[in-house]
């Protein structure tokens, strides 16, 4: 599936959270959303996931103009989001969380334990995710394994889409290495990954189109062939900005 956004826009109030944001989703290829606090990076995956509705510009699936009523709909079109916090149950094991709300049934809608523990362990290993114990609570695992066991989730759920909200921001280098793993994992299995982060240096390697935000509005939309790490960098710390900071704390 192709997503495509054409001069996207939304406001909350007299608030203009984005403005005018053309981006594009294909199969097997990761566009990674980058800016700074406030950009409105995760408004502009709130659309695409069907928790907002745009109020200006076009949202198109496979080139058909769209309008999400809610993240159900957008989950049954194959559109699923893996947001920050990742509504898994800390207390549970890791196959239950893998299954959360989409239990295997047996014959009479019976919950077929046997099945899940064994398609759990070996969807995880599919993707390469070594988890000792699909027992053990999803709490006691790192960061990035919790990140990697909802991505694993959203693949085996048959998602053609996508979309992470931050998966390496809170995480170590090694931990976020990981992650950044299975993003290429998912790219390889054909889905169209959209990659949000703060982050060029998790970006870059990963990414084949790279939208930046600033303030709401796009600073513009680039294949990787077309930009360097460095200009990335650049662009997104606000280049400008940067260098005035750095001018005002010399002279402290
Ligand atoms: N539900 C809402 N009601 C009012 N204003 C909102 C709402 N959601 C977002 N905004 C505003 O829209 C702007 C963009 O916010 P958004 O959360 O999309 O940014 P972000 O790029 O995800 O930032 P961060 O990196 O901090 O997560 C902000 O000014 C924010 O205050
Ligand atoms: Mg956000």
């Amino acid at each position: 599936m192709i997503l495509e956004t054409r001069e996207i826009g939304k406001s909350f109030g007299s608030v203009l959270a984005l403005r005018g944001v053309s981006m594009r989703v294909e199969p097997g290829s990761v566009t990674c959303v980058l800016g700074d606090n406030g950009a409105g990076k995760s408004t502009l995956i709130k659309i695409l996931s069907g928790v907002h509705r745009h109020d200006s510009g076009e949202y198109l699936l496979d080139g058909v103009p769209t309008v999400l009523d809610s993240p159900r709909q957008a989950l049954d079109l194959g559109i699923a989001t893996v947001f920050q916090d990742l509504a898994m149950i800390p207390l549970m094991s890791v196959w239950r969380n893998f299954f959360l709300g989409s239990e295997p049934r047996r014959s009479l809608g019976r919950f077929d334990v046997a099945a899940a523990r064994r398609i759990a362990r070996e969807e995880l290993r599919a993707m390469g995710i070594d988890i000792r114990d699909v027992d053990q609570p999803v709490g006691t695992l790192s960061g990035g394994e919790r990140q990697s066991v909802a991505i694993a989730r959203a693949v085996y759920l048959g998602a053609k889409i996508l979309i992470l909200d931050e998966p390496t921001s809170a995480l170590g280098v090694k931990q976020a290495g990981v992650v950044l793993r299975y993003i290429v994992r998912a790219r390889q299995r054909g889905l169209g990954v959209v990659f949000i982060t703060h982050n060029p240096h998790h970006a870059y390697p990963v990414g084949d189109r790279f939208l930046l935000l600033n303030r709401g509005v796009s600073l513009g939309e680039y294949a990787k062939e077309e930009i360097a790490l460095q200009e990335l960098t650049t662009l997104m710390a606000g280049g400008a900005e940067l260098e005035q900071l750095e001018h005002e704390l010399r002279s402290q």
